[in-house]
């Protein structure tokens, strides 16, 4: 049970570890980072993502991609969709990431988070400035018009339960550090500013 769980974890100290994780990061020459894309099915994060990944290794840096589509295929195989199973899906993956980081990479999360309390979860897990909340946004009638996967009208017609945008909200970050709009630049543009966004911060050199 949870209570047993957090008595086991009471009794659990941290152990402290001499190759920090600026040390690890300074070996590949870049500051680890989070960033985290979020947005509506649809919308254009696991393209960016992907963009933005190949971009950096191609600079030489060392990166790491989580996407949901295929996170939710090992780690996360056990959850669905119901609000609850998303906190969860949100929170394991928020917790590898910040293992990543640990590791000094670039980590890039790309998970339709639709709760902003979840976002809020993951950037608290990390230190001050290493979260980049990257809003990958397009209208609801833009993400249903593209259906790349047919998704919205299976969803439309009753065969998806609780699908975003539909009949399960979605929470648009307050204030991301990056809003990208897929519905009037491409995803080429939109990844070129994510990379000038890191550079102009210093997460690259
Ligand atoms: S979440 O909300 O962050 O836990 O979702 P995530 O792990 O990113 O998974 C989203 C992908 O799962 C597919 N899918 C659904 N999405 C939303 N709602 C429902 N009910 C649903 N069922 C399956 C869908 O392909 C999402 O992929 P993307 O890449 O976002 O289109």
């Amino acid at each position: 049970t949870i209570d047993f769980a957090l008595r086991r974890a009471a009794n659990i100290h941290r152990q402290a570890v001499d190759v920090t994780k600026a040390a690890r990061a300074a070996a590949k020459a870049q500051r680890p980072a989070l960033l985290w894309f979020t947005g509506l099915s649809g919308a254009g994060k696991s393209t960016i993502a992907n963009l933005v990944e190949k971009r950096l290794f191609a600079l030489g840096h060392h990166t790491y991609l989580l996407d949901g589509d295929n996170v939710r295929h090992g780690l996360n195989r056990d959850l669905g969709f119901t609000a609850a199973d998303r906190v969860e899906n949100i929170r394991r993956v928020a917790e590898t990431a910040k293992l990543m980081v640990d590791a000094g990479l670039i980590t890039l999360a790309s998970f339709i988070s639709p709760f902003r309390a979840e976002r809020q979860l993951a950037r608290d897990l990390l230190a001050e400035g290493e979260f980049v909340e990257v809003f990958v946004d397009a209208p609801l009638g833009v993400v249903e018009a593209r259906d790349p996967k047919g998704l919205y009208a299976q969803a439309r017609a009753g065969r998806i339960p609780n699908f975003t945008g539909i009949d399960s909200p979605y929470e648009p970050p307050a204030a991301p550090e990056l809003h990208l709009e897929t519905h009037r630049r491409s995803a080429d543009e939109l990844a070129d500013e994510v990379v000038t966004y890191l550079d102009r911060a210093g997460f690259l050199y």
